[in-house]
């Protein structure tokens, strides 16, 4: 049989499709209950996939039993509510399943003609993430895959604007000879920022870096003089301390003398959507670009990132693509506002999960995360650890007397299989992290990490 005929076959016959299913819904029902980090004998059968590419066609019901032999077990369980590493988030589940179909779907979100769904799902994301962070009606969303290529996009659109503020066009005529743009940054900007920085021709030598406080933030009065050809960079959200910039007096700043703000927001600009946490982000309307993540805190799956700008000129400006064959629409097309001009539909998952919690579910899920991350620290205090950190919203940061001894508890931890978290550098010192943001994270969880904790101590101290 060849190709064409039993590619056919596999969709007439549906039945590989099924087995997928059969697969997932055990994967589901084996969450939270596995090792939360894949045992050394699932790492080991990784590599049965180190072979030579087959020369001949295989049946594809084996093709998809070897992958699920071999690779789901090698999975980290970030569905099970006790993965605490980098900042991962859980998934909702009608999210999830949206995607699946979308997924059958397989559409390209680049124009509306490929996808009026995935336009039409845009638009309506679009104006609920405006309405949930309380921004202004003219800023516009591209959808991409994370905070990265979010953050990336806003400081292009910057670069656009404040390049166009001074008569030059920076498509056109690129770097040579051009205006110069400070971009002006706290020291613990996120090391994506520094990523698109770079990205983006300014160079890292070209940062005026700002210092900061105990808990990550810019300090106000260390300042630079702000002007018209500043891009300044903030975060809400410090991925260790989970810390917010100062938004209202730094926005107010440059509002007054034109300069660009970009707020990195990839976990933290969901507080905005909190009436408890929003003093946090207090200010944010006044700044320019933002970038944020589905795929944190919203528990959207992977991958799933949105940009937001009040400038669309900017942002479709700095991401402008052509072609004789492109077919524009009185309709929205996805790909003036991102760097990509294929990409899937993001928007349906997001839409989803939007759709499916409502606001009210929404800021129960951000509050939640505050919440259990407020007992965590309070029951780590409680077994004389060290919290370093004042925790506002979802992260805490550990220590325990040494570098060594925290090192030692980390790992400890990390091998237990109960739960997974991760260290950082704090002030010159070794942290351990952890970031909740998984909808699944109960009360419980929080008393079996703690116990983890407690044992974990009493390990290294004996
Ligand atoms: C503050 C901050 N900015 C940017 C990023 C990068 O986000 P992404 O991994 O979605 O590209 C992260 C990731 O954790 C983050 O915490």
């Amino acid at each position: 049989m060849n190709i064409r005929a039993k590619m056919t076959k596999e969709f007439k016959d549906k039945s590989i499709f099924k087995q997928v299913q059969d697969y997932s819904l055990s994967y589901l029902d084996e969450v939270g209950k596995r090792d939360v980090y894949p045992t050394k004998e699932a790492l080991q059968n990784l590599e049965n996939f180190s072979e030579e590419l087959p020369q001949k066609s295989m049946e594809a019901k084996d093709v998809l039993e070897f992958l699920n032999t071999n690779g789901s077990k090698a999975t980290v369980d970030h569905l099970g509510g006790k993965y605490f590493g980098f900042v991962t988030g859980g998934v909702i589940p009608a999210s999830l399943a949206a995607r699946v179909l979308s997924d059958f779907w397989d559409q390209n979100s680049g124009l509306y003609v490929m996808s009026p769904i995935a336009s039409k799902l845009e638009e309506v994301c679009e104006s609920w993430l405006k309405e949930l962070f309380g921004l202004p009606k003219r800023t516009v969303a591209g959808f991409v895959s994370g905070s990265s290529i979010a953050i990336f996009c806003g400081l292009a659109a910057g670069r656009y604007r404040v390049f166009k503020n001074n008569d030059w066009d920076i498509n056109k005529k690129g770097f040579q000879g051009a205006p110069k743009i400070r971009i002006v940054a706290g020291k613990q900007a996120h090391g994506t920022v520094i990523k698109a920085v770079t990205l983006l021709g300014f160079g890292t030598d070209n940062i005026e870096w700002v210092n900061h406080d105990s808990q990550g933030r810019l300090l106000v009065s260390e300042l630079p003089k702000l002007d018209k050809n500043t891009i300044v960079v903030l975060q809400a959200g410090n991925v260790c301390s989970g810390a917010f910039d100062d938004f209202e007096s730094i926005c107010t700043q440059a509002k007054e003398v034109g300069a660009w703000v970009h707020i990195d927001g990839a976990f933290g600009l969901w507080a905005a959507a909190s009436k408890k946490l929003k003093y946090l982000t207090k200010g944010i309307e006044k700044a320019n670009s933002f970038s944020v993540d589905g795929h944190k805190t919203l528990n959207t799956p992977y991958d799933n990132g949105i940009v937001l700008c009040d400038d669309e000129e900017a942002l479709t400006h700095a991401l402008h693509s052509s072609g004789s064959y492109i077919v524009h629409n009185e309709n929205r097309d996805g790909m003036f506002y991102t760097p990509e001009m294929s990409k899937r539909a993001r928007s349906i998952e997001l839409w989803a999960a939007m759709k499916y919690l409502g606001r009210d579910g929404i800021e129960e899920l951000i509050n939640g995360f505050y919440e259990r991350a407020t007992e965590l620290a309070y029951e780590l205090e409680k077994e004389g650890f060290e919290i370093v950190n004042d925790v506002v919203f979802n992260q805490i940061m550990i220590r325990y007397k040494s570098d060594d001894l925290t090192n030692k508890i980390m790992k400890y931890i990390q091998e237990s299989g109960t739960c997974w978290l991760g260290g950082a550098i704090w002030n010159g010192q070794s942290v351990i992290r952890i970031s909740i943001c998984s909808w699944v994270t109960t009360q419980e969880d929080v008393l079996i990490t703690a116990k983890t904790f407690k044992e974990a101590l009493s390990c290294v101290e004996s």
